[in-house]
């Protein structure tokens, strides 16, 4: 589907609404958010794929950090999750799906979370994810709609997950970039998520299919704000920007830029490589954190000494002007 097809879509439905309910259906958030009482609130979110690396326990790794991450882009703690899979098991023998679920299972543990259960069914294509429980205080859930003029963004991993997974498909790149690949999408958000819990962020959403730009945008239009986005602070994958600029672009890109470019005001040239990483879909990406300079500092300064192995950027600022304005300069 498109960017926002599926919003439109329950918006002509009759959705409930609650006095507990803190985040739901309506509002675009990345998880439902419902208070349970003074001290707990509960967040509940799911996500499944097609596999995006061809060895089963990396993509169980992968979609397990996908599915979690959307707890963690809430700022809370993941605590239960279940397996959702769909298998050819006429096709692919079962021990494909034993590394899958192994794969998942580990994500799981390092997130401090319980595998509870699941569900699965033959399809002709496999699908793995999971659905997610977590919690958190529910004065300290962090919205997509909270981002103030004067704050700065972090971004907590690199872009170009969706460029160099097609250069793969094409045959262009080779195992290091698997590898490398793997290592930023199997990681879990957890760590810029507790740095938030501790330091308190104004807004977050994790980066997945919309891209960079997407994911400003919802945050800026939710918010009320516009936001400035210095493009050369952004972290990129090493041999994105080469790929994209040899036109191994997603098709998802592409249908990105078409959606958001009547928010875009970019003062990059025509045809930089750049606009198209910033418009690259992404799986499992990094955090997008909007709070005071002082805590994002803060932030930024609690990864790097947290030993923390994945590229990080502040990438920019929140600014007055229309509402879902993104300026790249
Ligand atoms: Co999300
Ligand atoms: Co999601």
């Amino acid at each position: 589907m498109s960017p926002g097809d599926l919003d439109q879509i329950l918006c002509g439905l009759d959705l409930p609404t609650d006095a507990n309910l803190i985040a739901g259906a309506a509002t675009g958030e990345d998880a439902g958010v419902y208070r349970l009482n003074d001290d707990t609130a509960l967040i509940q979110t799911v996500d499944f794929f097609t596999p995006i690396v061809d060895d089963p326990y990396h993509f169980g790794q992968v979609a397990a950090a996908n599915a979690l991450s959307d707890v963690y882009a809430m700022g809370g703690k993941p605590l239960l999750a279940m397996n959702l899979v769909a298998f050819p098991i006429k096709e692919l023998h079962r021990s494909v799906l034993q590394e899958i679920l192994r794969g998942g299972l580990d994500k799981i543990k390092e997130a401090g979370a319980l595998l509870v259960g699941g569900h699965s069914i033959e399809d002709a294509e496999l699908k793995y994810g999971l659905s997610v429980t977590g919690v958190v205080h529910p004065d300290r859930v962090v919205l997509n709609s909270g981002a103030r003029v004067g704050d700065l963004l972090l971004l907590t991993k690199p872009l170009g997950i969706g460029i160099l997974a097609t250069a793969l498909k094409g045959g262009l790149a080779g195992k290091e970039t698997e590898a490398l690949i793997t290592q930023v999408m199997a990681t879990l958000n957890r760590e810029a998520a507790q740095l938030m819990q501790t330091i308190g962020a104004h807004a977050c959403t994790d980066i997945t299919g919309f891209g960079l730009v997407g994911h400003l945008y919802e945050m800026a239009l939710a918010s009320g704000v516009a936001i400035r986005v210095d493009s050369r602070a952004v972290p990129v994958l090493p041999e994105a920007l080469n790929y994209a600029a040899m036109g191994i672009i997603p098709e998802g890109a592409h249908k990105n830029k078409a959606f958001y470019a009547p928010h875009m005001h970019s003062a990059l040239e025509e045809f930089d490589p750049m606009e198209m990483v910033l418009c690259d879909p992404q799986t499992s990406g990094g955090l997008l954190i909007a709070a005071s300079a002082e805590r994002i500092n803060a932030m930024a300064e609690g990864l790097g000494k947290g030993g923390y192995s994945l590229a990080f950027g502040i990438i920019g600022e929140v600014v007055a002007g229309r509402p879902g304005t993104i300026e790249i300069v």
